[in-house]
């Protein structure tokens, strides 16, 4: 079974972001794929050490909820990955495992071992109407290409300065819908 995979970077258990990554997974899963929600905040997650032991084998050397993380990500036929903006970047529950990927960049990188082809996509809400997304857009990007997902669409949520903002917006809701069901679509191919 296909399996879609959403990391949520907020420290909100139903803030916009995972309000707008259920509706995408929801749709994933109405299209017949299986779908995971990790709260990355609620994790055990450690920093990286930098000690590049995972250029060796692939392994990270730290013992904590990454290790779920990591099967799951590679385990996956797509990701999703959804984050408040903070000071114009990702979250920092969000920066903590996209940093410990770095496993997984040595294992496509490093190593040169592919993983199963993979789709990606990127949801962001910020709270100023005229937010600044290109620096998460950046580096999320990178994160993708670097585990060895192809990243796709983008959605961004301006103006969600509540909690409670994307619940109470239908048609940003339908957005982050249609952005689950097109990436089970891309999947199958053209
Ligand atoms: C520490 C912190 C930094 C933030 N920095 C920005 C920012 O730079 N630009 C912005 O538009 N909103 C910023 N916000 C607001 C959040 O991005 C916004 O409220 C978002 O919708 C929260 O998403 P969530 O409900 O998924 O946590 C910040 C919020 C916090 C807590």
């Amino acid at each position: 079974m296909t399996l879609v995979v959403g990391l949520n970077g907020s420290p909100r258990r139903n803030g916009n972001s995972a309000t707008l990554l259920d509706q995408a997974l929801r749709a994933a899963e109405a299209s017949g794929a299986q779908a995971v929600r990790l709260d990355l905040a609620f994790m055990d997650i450690s920093p990286c050490k930098a000690c590049e032991d995972c250029f060796a084998d692939g392994e990270c050397v730290i013992r904590d909820d990454m290790d779920r993380v990591y099967q799951l990500l590679e385990e996956a036929d797509a990701v999703i990955v959804a984050s408040p903006i903070y000071f114009s970047g990702m979250s920092s529950c969000a920066k903590l495992a996209v940093d410990r990927c770095q496993a997984l960049w040595a294992r496509r990188k490093v190593l040169k071992r592919p993983r199963k082809p993979g789709a990606g996509a990127i949801i962001l809400t910020a709270a100023q109407p005229n937010a600044k997304f290109d620096n998460a857009v950046s580096e999320l990007r990178a994160f993708l290409i670097g585990i060895g997902i192809e990243p796709g669409e983008v959605l961004k949520v301006a103006g969600a300065d509540s909690s409670s903002y994307a619940a109470n917006h239908p048609g940003v809701l339908a957005q982050a819908r249609e952005l689950g069901s097109r990436l089970l679509s891309s999947l199958s191919g053209p």
